[in-house]
């Protein structure tokens, strides 16, 4: 597998937002090549795009027109094929978005698809034979087609969903096709192409959407992890070196499934919004959090995954609220001290690394919804747009955070003391030390139901690290026998080890070496 993964830290890159080289107000392909020392220099050393394919943009590019054309508005294929290479020859890898569930109701395929006559289309989605037979258990899009059927769709209304058949398809119902059938089969050929094109060109690896809806009615997921094995399969003989990161939430399945890596998020039952989002977080100052729940289920993933731990974390991500709009000041701090010190690639969404904020009663742009405020423009400095785009301020893809103290990168540098160096140190010290690192393993020392602080040990060979997180506002402390020896890192106060007991400063985190 991909080495590289073991201690890459990716920084996701929301293309629209991130910095705009041409004036049109939509950030470009060439912004980002501009900016990859920025993003070097902060320590990540890996990029996660979010879709940059044709598209009508009715859900920001989650929507293709095309899989095999970069988005005009963000340059051409050239441009993306230097941007691989400007990335590599900093040591740098880049990870495209791979929306394989769906496409937009604009593609060919689903034009053709539409038709009433047979074509090599036709099964290419996942349709009814009647206009009046809704496919059971998924939304659908009908009334548009000559075809007579109604087609499922697998997110909005406009995202169709593609056919990659039924795990256990109804002999009743003909148009639920097996995945071995000729139409699901075809479907997969195709998404291979896509991958075999881009990883051709020089990108590293994907992320996949949605990855675990691909295969209908199969609850367990058993359909879809096999998919994904074959998908493995195809990659391991030509492209070995590929990464692949889901978007599933349930690392049990898609780790079974050949993914290096998935993600844990805002939906599901992983208990992660109880750090970061949730009325009382546990990284609020106010310590009124609770951690055990997330814990708990984590290491039931831990285990069920094999202690593989290629669990992530991520800072936050277009579909969620920005970190800092229920965190602030030193409870951020202390949340990247926890992100960077887990297993497991840590993703940090563009911006959260100066704080940006959420930038709240912003009309929808793109099909954003609620998440149009975690997609505002990057702020590089004090200047126009915050440095972001030479457009006139209404031609912004999204306004700008109005804040007249909107956080910047240039002051963020200037300043020693800011959020931008904190997370810099802190990639510093994962960076040097094997066992903070993706693989290196995590056993919880202390993670008490409503109580502070957190703590828990990784190592690594002989490397033993003991992390200690003590986000409230109040001095707690637990029983424990283990001896930190060495300082790695300290925010606040350092801790204080007395009588089997560690004692955690107020807002404090620190990691020890045993
Ligand atoms: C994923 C994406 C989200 C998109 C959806 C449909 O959840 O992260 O932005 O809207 O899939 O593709
Ligand atoms: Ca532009």
């Amino acid at each position: 597998m991909a080495k590289w993964l073991d201690n890459a830290i990716f920084y996701e890159i929301y293309p629209q937002s991130f910095k705009d080289t041409n004036g049109d107000g939509i950030g470009d392909l060439n912004g980002i090549v501009e900016k990859l020392d920025y993003i070097k220099e902060l320590g990540c050393n890996a990029l996660w795009l979010n879709p940059c394919f044709a598209s009508p943009f009715g859900d920001a590019g989650y929507d293709v027109s095309d899989y095999y054309s970069v988005a005009p508005r963000y340059g051409t294929n050239e441009d993306l094929k230097r941007l691989f290479e400007e990335a590599h020859g900093r040591g740098m890898h880049v990870l495209l978005d791979l929306v394989p569930g769906h496409t937009s109701v604009e593609h060919p395929w689903f034009r053709e698809s539409m038709k009433a006559e047979k074509n090599p289309y036709t099964d290419r989605y996942v349709w009814t034979d009647s206009i009046w037979e809704e496919p059971q258990g998924m939304g659908c899009l009908r009334g548009i087609s000559d075809r007579d059927g109604a087609c499922a769709v697998n997110f909005f209304s406009h995202q169709p969903a593609l056919n990659y058949g039924f795990y256990r398809p109804d002999p009743e119902k003909k148009w639920q096709q097996p995945t071995d059938a000729e139409g699901p089969q075809a479907t997969l050929a195709e998404l291979k192409n896509i991958m075999r094109f881009w990883l051709g060109m020089g990108c590293d690896g994907f992320r996949v959407d949605m990855a675990g809806s691909l295969v209908k009615h199969d609850e367990e997921g058993k359909g879809t992890i096999r998919l994904w094995q074959n998908v493995r399969e195809f990659l391991d003989r030509e492209f070995p070196e590929a990464a692949m990161v889901s978007e599933w939430g349930e690392p049990d399945k898609s780790l079974q499934g050949g993914f290096h890596m998935d993600f844990l998020l805002h939906f599901g039952p992983s208990h992660y919004n109880d750090l970061f989002r949730c009325e009382e977080p546990y990284f609020s100052g106010r310590g009124k959090g609770d951690v055990s729940e997330f814990v708990r289920k984590y290491m039931e993933n831990y285990e069920r995954s094999e202690r593989k731990g290629l669990i992530c974390i991520p800072s936050g991500n277009h579909d969620m609220d920005r970190l800092a709009r229920g965190l602030h000041g030193d409870e951020l701090k202390i949340a990247f001290a926890f992100l960077l010190s887990m297993p497991g690639a840590p993703f940090l969404y563009y911006g959260d690394e100066i704080g940006m904020n959420y930038v709240e009663d912003l009309v929808s742009v793109e099909g954003g919804y609620g998440r149009t405020g975690s997609r505002s423009p990057m702020q590089w400095d004090g200047s126009t747009n915050a440095g972001f785009s030479a457009a006139p301020a209404e031609r912004l893809y999204i306004p700008l955070d109005p804040r007249a103290d909107r956080p910047n990168v240039r002051a963020q540098l200037a300043d020693e003391s800011s959020l931008y160096h904190e997370i810099r140190r802190l990639i510093g010290i994962r960076q040097s030390h094997a066992a903070l690192q993706s693989k290196g393993e995590i056993e919880f020392v202390y993670a008490e139901k409503n109580a502070y602080p957190f703590a828990y040990l990784r190592s690594a060979g002989d490397e033993k690290i003991l992390v200690v997180l003590n986000p409230s506002e109040r001095e707690a402390s637990f029983a424990c026998a283990l001896e930190p020896k060495e300082r790695l890192y300290v925010f606040g106060k350092e801790i204080a080890a007395a009588d089997g007991r560690i004692i955690a400063a107020p807002c404090s985190a620190g990691y020890y070496k045993l």
